[in-house]
């Protein structure tokens, strides 16, 4: 049985005083409930979401990772880093990362594995575009994104990650893919993995991302295949997150 996990992905979102709220909120909220639950802040706010979460039942991780350990990247922020402040997960891949900042298949790789190193959780996100839907390709696309990982990786590596489906259509745009096309994914992404490793596939989690929020959450998590949910604009408000950590 696979325990859902939901997770908020802020974003580029917050300040010190709106962060306090809403951490003291979820932590609050979320209080013995079952599923699993963990926000991923902008980096400046590890420290504040460490010092916030600690000893509560939320784990809380970052939006993104260098692929490098160390050296002259200016900018860059590295696994060890992000462990240094209690992260245990950190989301790789995630389609803006993809089509703003250049993340390819194969960086998205070497930022899983640079995650997986230190052992931090990597939420490895795939998911395809409008575009590519509608030319029927979206089974093509999800597994050509898969495994760039599971080629560099292995197979096994996945058994120590998280998997998030999220169609590009669908972020933010208010528009949720529905429980038959999201399970229909899922199931083809459990499948591929089942290709290499049928125990891995059997284990590993998928969540759905893309305008997921407290009116859905309960129909999307119920599907066989469906492991909980990334969350981002109704991460930002701790009534919705909270409802759909409970819908988990
Ligand atoms: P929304 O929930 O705002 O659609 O964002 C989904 C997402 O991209 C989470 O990573």
């Amino acid at each position: 049985m696979r325990n859902k996990l939901v997770a908020g992905n802020w974003k580029m979102h917050g300040s010190l005083t709106v962060n306090a709220g809403l951490l003291e909120g979820v932590r609050a909220g979320v209080a013995g409930l079952s599923a699993d639950v963990a926000v991923c802040v902008p980096y400046p706010y590890l420290d504040q979401a460490e010092t916030g979460l600690t000893g509560s039942n939320v784990a809380w991780g970052a939006q993104d990772v260098s692929e490098h350990a160390l050296g002259a990247y200016t900018g860059e922020v590295s696994a060890a880093m992000l462990l240094d402040f209690g992260c245990r997960y950190v989301i790789v891949g995630h389609s803006e990362r993809r089509s703003y900042y250049g993340d390819t298949d194969a960086i998205v790789a070497a930022k899983f594995e640079a995650a997986l190193k230190v052992g931090l959780v990597p939420i490895f996100c795939v998911g395809e575009t409008l575009d590519e839907r509608e030319k029927s390709i979206t089974a093509e696309v999800v597994t050509r994104q898969l495994d760039a990982v599971i080629e560099r990786c292995g197979v096994a590596a996945l058994a120590g990650a998280v998997i998030a489906y999220e169609p590009v259509w669908a972020i933010g745009t208010g528009r949720t893919a529905t429980p038959e096309q999201a399970q229909e994914v899922h199931a083809l992404i459990r499948q591929r993995v089942a290709q290499d490793d049928s125990g891995i596939a059997a284990g590993v989690r998928i969540l759905y991302g893309g305008s997921m929020k407290p009116a859905n959450a309960r129909e999307l998590m119920a599907q066989p295949d469906i492991d909980g949910g990334l969350i981002g604009g109704a991460a930002l408000v701790a009534a919705d997150f909270i409802a759909i950590c409970a819908a988990a």
